[in-house]
């Protein structure tokens, strides 16, 4: 039966490839407004039809701004759905696994936001269950979209690094002590900046360098109370890993980096040096790269190329609104068009997964203060 429910699902989802798309977002919080609604906005034949948040106000408020027709407080209400094709999950992390297993069940493509479980074995499991379905699944690594990371990549795959020795991330914002809601909580969140911030870092360096072998951790919680409540998840952490290749890494990202602002506005610094030379890129510079040739003078500018500026089938205009927060919305066109032409999306769960089994070793590292192979 279970079977026959998933085939269905699969019907009815591949049955709306050429027609209008009807997406449900599950959480319409801060990021659903911000990134979510505003990529959709630039596909074509693209409708968010249901909504579904707990808070009933923040519904509302997505309601008024999207049109919705289908609003429920109860996402079991609504991934099931036959008039919903796609489903955004946007909650609070430890209620990803769930949807997201659920919504494959019913048929539906699944763009998840990161980090997409608490734990690697919740990862692998909606990534098997999302391929059972035969479904398209997507983690949002939003950095990803980052055109200067992008071209890194890029860069590197053409082998313009030779032989890869060190990748290093230094992601530093200022939150302050400021109460974090679900994000300061352990059992909702699973951690705190490691699954926040570094999930993205983490993700780009087995992008760009291949998988770990072996990392040794640690993670700081400087803020037990923040806002006046508690916090029992990390402000900081620390990664030392060695990959399969043989290069080193070394990743920081902290929440308390008093005075360095925050979001796009902080730091966002990664480094990469081969054999053949070093690339530097930093968040504030969206358009360009700093590049040094082996035995060269230091580094220079590299300007990344027009073609780079947004992702591949993406109908954005780059010139249009602030390049930091606009590349973001290439995401949720890159989810749409991979269920158009019926391909994997270029981040799946399995790389959510992937991650996540590098943040577990880490939190495992941390704790037995050993390091951990991978
Ligand atoms: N990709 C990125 O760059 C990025 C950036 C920010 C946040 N995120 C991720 O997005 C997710 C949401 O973060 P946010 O900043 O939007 O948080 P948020 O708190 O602003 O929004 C989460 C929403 O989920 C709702 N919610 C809680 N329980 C629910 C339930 N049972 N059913 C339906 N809705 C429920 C809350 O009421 C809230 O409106 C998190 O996983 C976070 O890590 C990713």
């Amino acid at each position: 039966m279970a079977a026959l429910v998933r085939r269905t699902g699969a019907l009815v989802a591949s049955a709306h490839l050429m027609s209008t798309l009807n997406v449900a977002i599950v959480g319409t919080g801060g990021i659903s407004l911000q990134n979510h609604l505003p990529g959709l906005a630039l596909c074509k034949d693209v409708k968010v039809h249901a909504l579904c948040d707990a808070n009933p106000a923040t519904l509302e408020t997505a309601r008024q701004q999207t049109g919705a027709p289908v609003a429920s407080t109860k996402w079991e209400e609504v991934v099931t759905r036959d008039d919903v094709d796609a489903v955004i999950i946007a909650t609070p992390n430890f209620l990803h696994p769930d949807i997201a297993i659920a919504a494959a069940r019913a048929g539906k493509h699944i763009l998840c936001e990161k980090p997409i479980a608490l734990d690697a074995a919740s990862a692998r499991r909606m990534a098997e269950e999302a391929d059972r379905a035969g479904v398209r699944h997507m983690t949002a690594f939003t950095y990803q979209f980052v055109p200067a990371m992008r071209y890194l990549r890029y860069l590197v795959a053409q082998g313009e690094m030779g032989t890869p020795y060190h990748f290093r991330s230094c992601r530093l914002q200022d939150w302050g002590t400021r109460n974090l809601g679900w994000r300061q909580v352990k059992k909702l969140a699973g951690t705190g900046e490691i699954g926040d911030m570094l999930s993205h870092r983490i993700d780009f360096a087995l992008q760009l360098v291949g998988p770990m072998k072996r990392l040794v951790a640690n993670l700081m919680n400087l803020t037990p109370v923040r806002g006046g409540a508690p916090n029992d998840t990390d402000d900081w952490v620390a990664i030392l890993a060695e990959f399969r290749n043989g290069a080193s890494g070394v990743l920081e990202s902290s929440k308390l980096a008093s005075g360095r602002n925050e979001s796009w506005r902080s730091l966002d610094y990664v480094e990469i040096n081969g054999s053949e030379g070093t690339y530097e890129f930093t968040t504030g510079k969206w358009n360009e790269l700093q590049y040094g040739k082996v035995g060269g003078p230091g580094l220079k500018t590299r300007v990344i190329p027009p073609e780079f500026h947004v992702w591949p089938g993406s109908p954005r205009d780059p010139g249009v609104g602030d390049p930091l927060v606009t590349f973001r919305y290439d995401q949720a066109i890159e989810f749409v068009n991979a269920i158009r032409e019926q391909r994997s999306c270029a981040v799946t769960f399995h790389d959510g997964a992937r991650a996540q089994a590098v943040m577990d070793a880490a939190v495992r590292s941390a704790e037995t203060r050993q390091w951990v192979d991978l």
